[in-house]
């Protein structure tokens, strides 16, 4: 894709003579960005444009052209395709639009000009695109006459909309951008795509896109993941509520997928998910011009209390901490501050604080070991020179090795300090708890980052065979739900614990097998004409006996007959009874990230509770690990109130066990253990319910 971002020669098919086209404006946005190399008008009837010698199409071009823009409309598109790859051109932006958005037959177009871009290989930014800038390469090839300036920002974005107002506010924050791309319908390159180019591209600090759904989950994740590990991508993805998600698929035709699986693929590959375009600009800012910190140590410097008290209490909803400062800096900061300011952290410098008074303040707390970031709160009292303090602030930028953020909060009077700030590539905040959102997103990255280095897989070997057989005669059957002991079955060959039982067909049995189990025990009704056991009388727990067993054995089958006179009753199964803290784990298959395994506290409570983290299988220890931890109840699980520390690495075991059935078998496309019942440690822990669904075979 390097002829995209940086061509040698670039051909615009449609480029008018008539100034209000997009085939004009593209062609004149890319002289008036200074591009460098060769530039080629392709028009039928125009013998010139803009001072370019035009050609009737591609092909009719004498020398080689690394890159076309396809600016005609969508109708002509696929014999310009045609021309583009018998021309050998391998990289083609289709501005265009009228494609899959408009529904069956733009699809059907869509579809086409893909199979034209495999047939020549030629890689297809778009269509209906607004195209690419690199201010790197002095290259805007896209409609808009917003051109940023070159700068450590990589954004992309799947709406032109959304595009034109990244840029509008690059020029007013004065952020640069290394490469913008608008991604359009992604017929053929996508997120992973540009992931993938933009994680060796030096030019390139930090990562913002606007997606609406990814065309390819996996290809997402992995892309994603690998370039985590090396600069931070922020994702700003819309369609997280329902309603929004049905805007999202009619803006563009994606599919949208279910939001929490994003969450949690976005989690998995170190993407710091936004949900508002401003929070996204926030962050950009920071993460372009900041280090980032060596720990959450945060230190306020205000003059004003009360800014402070807010930037504070921010501290923890962003997993910042407020440094606890040396007593070498306390007594600095005594030495030298007025007896009225608070030397503590927030660091009140006060209302009539000089720029001098702010400088001794941060240089102070900069050297204290404990503090890994500095917020710097300003509000416009009449007693502060605020461009002074501005020009200080500004000082620090690119020479110190913590980051520093600002939060001038006002609109009139602190615009021309922010402007300085902006100028000299400090991030400037409008209120203290985004100063802090954006500090606070630097050091989650930082640990992001940290995690994301565990690469290792776990995986189980499991009795493949037996789950053949299981599942093939549930085919064969022309079924797609397993039976409880069916669904248990497939559980065992792979390693999960199961509660041992035994189907008795008298109660003579029953009290036998139950002494074999070891009481107390569980007696269900054997009945595939019964669902919902429990309703009709057809569950007893806690049988402490054989004569209890025995007792509660002719009770249930004649209470159960009654109650459900024609039901084929087999008899009573004798369950072992396990104890524990009731959990879920869940899987179901998205048609994009594949496996998504649910785990949450609460067993039969969990839909009300909600309480639930989700992760894609293939799992790593790590994913396993803070999928258990990131529940709210965890606590619970390791003996809150004085309860026993429950088995969680046996949870762990079967978290992994479970989602190796999900990736072995992919027709299994849900399964639900309902409750899993985690013993005290130690004690292991027992699927104790098995609900099993496949897709249909033909
Ligand atoms: N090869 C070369 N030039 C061709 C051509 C071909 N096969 N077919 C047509 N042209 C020329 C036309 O003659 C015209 O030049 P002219 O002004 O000298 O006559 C030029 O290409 C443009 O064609 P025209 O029919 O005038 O189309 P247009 O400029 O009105 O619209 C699009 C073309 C692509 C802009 C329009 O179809 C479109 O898709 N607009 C929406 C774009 C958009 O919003 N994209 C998404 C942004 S996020």
């Amino acid at each position: 894709m390097k002829a995209l971002f940086e061509p040698n020669s670039i051909a615009v098919v449609g480029a008018s003579a008539e100034e209000r086209k997009i085939g004009h404006i593209m062609f004149r946005n890319l002289i008036a960005s200074g591009f460098e190399g060769e530039l080629y008008p392709i028009n039928p009837k125009a013998p010139e444009i803009l001072g370019h010698k035009a050609y009737a199409t591609l092909t009719a071009v004498p020398n080689p052209i690394d890159l076309a823009i396809i600016t005609v409309p969508s109708t002509f598109v696929p014999s310009v395709m045609e021309d583009a790859g018998k021309k050998g051109i391998k990289d083609v932006i289709i501005i265009t639009a009228g494609f899959k958005e408009l529904g069956k037959e733009g699809a059907h177009l869509e579809k086409q000009i893909g199979e034209i871009g495999k047939k020549y290989g030629i890689r297809i930014l778009g269509p209906n695109c607004m195209g690419i800038i690199n201010a790197h390469h002095h290259m805007n090839a896209t409609f808009t006459n917003i051109y940023p300036k070159a700068g450590p920002v990589a954004i992309s974005s799947q709406s032109g909309a959304v595009c034109s107002s990244m840029l509008d506010w690059a020029t007013k924050s004065k952020v640069g951008f290394s490469k913008f791309v608008s991604t359009g319908n992604k017929v053929d390159i996508d997120e992973a795509d540009l992931m993938n180019y933009l994680r060796d591209d030096d030019q390139t600090k930090v990562i913002g896109m606007y997606i609406e759904g990814a065309n390819r989950g996996k290809a997402f994740m992995r892309a994603a993941l690998k370039t985590s590990r090396q600069k931070p991508i922020i994702v700003l993805k819309s369609g997280r509520t329902s309603c929004g998600s049905k805007a999202a698929s009619s803006h563009t035709g994606a599919l949208s997928g279910s939001d929490k699986v994003y969450d949690a693929a976005f989690r998995q590959s170190g993407i710091m998910r936004v949900n508002t375009i401003d929070e996204m600009f926030d962050l950009l800012q920071v993460f372009a011009n900041m280090p980032l910190p060596k720990g959450d140590g945060l230190a306020i410097v205000t003059n004003a209390g009360g800014h402070g008290v807010m930037a504070a209490d921010a501290c923890s909803d962003y997993g910042l901490t407020l440094a606890q400062f040396s007593k070498e800096t306390i007594d600095k900061l005594k030495a030298y501050l007025p007896g009225e300011a608070n030397i503590y952290n927030p660091v009140d410098v006060l209302g009539d604080a000089t720029a001098a008074r702010y400088e001794f303040a941060i240089k102070t707390v900069m050297e204290d070991p404990n503090v890994h970031c500095i917020a710097v709160l300003l509000s416009p009292l009449d007693t502060v020179d605020i461009s002074a303090v501005a020009n200080l602030v500004s000082s620090f930028a690119g020479q110190v090795p913590i980051p520093i953020v600002a939060a001038f909060v006002g609109g009139h009077k602190t615009s021309k300090g922010i402007d300085a700030l902006r100028e000299a590539n400090i991030p400037n905040y409008e209120s203290p708890d985004k100063a802090i959102r954006a500090l606070g997103a630097m050091v989650k990255y930082k640990k992001m980052k940290e995690e994301i280095n565990d690469t290792i897989i776990l995986t189980v070997e499991g009795d493949k065979e037996r789950v053949r057989e299981v599942l093939d005669k549930v085919h064969a059957e022309g079924r797609t739900s397993l039976s409880e002991s069916e669904g248990k079955e497939i559980l065992k060959a792979y390693g999960v614990g199961v509660p041992a039982e035994v189907t008795a067909r008298t109660a003579e049995d029953a009290a036998k097998a139950a002494a074999k189990i070891g009481f107390p025990v569980v007696l269900k009704i054997d009945s595939s004409d019964i669902a919902h056991k429990s309703d009709v009388g057809g569950v007893v727990v806690g049988a402490a006996s054989e004569e209890a067993v025995k007792n509660d054995f002719e009770l249930m089958m004649s209470k159960v007959a009654s109650r459900v006179p024609g039901a084929k009753l087999n008899g009573v199964t004798v369950c072992q009874m396990v104890k524990g803290k009731e959990v879920l784990v869940g899987m179901t298959r998205d048609e994009q990230f594949g496996p998504v395994i649910t785990f949450g506290l609460g067993g039969v409570f969990v839909e009300i509770m909600k309480d639930v983290s989700q992760r894609i299988a293939p799992l790593t220890l790590y994913n396993v690990e803070s999928m258990i931890k990131s529940i709210k109840s965890y606590p619970i699980l390791t003996g809150a109130r004085g309860g026993k520390m429950a088995d969680v690495h046996s949870l762990k075991e079967a978290l992994v066990r479970i989602s190796q059935i999900a990736i072995d078998f992919p027709e299994i496309s849900e399964l639900e253990v309902n409750p899993v019942m985690v013993g005290d440690e130690g004690k292991g822990c027992y699927a104790v319910d098995a609900l099993v669904t496949v897709r249909r075979m033909n």
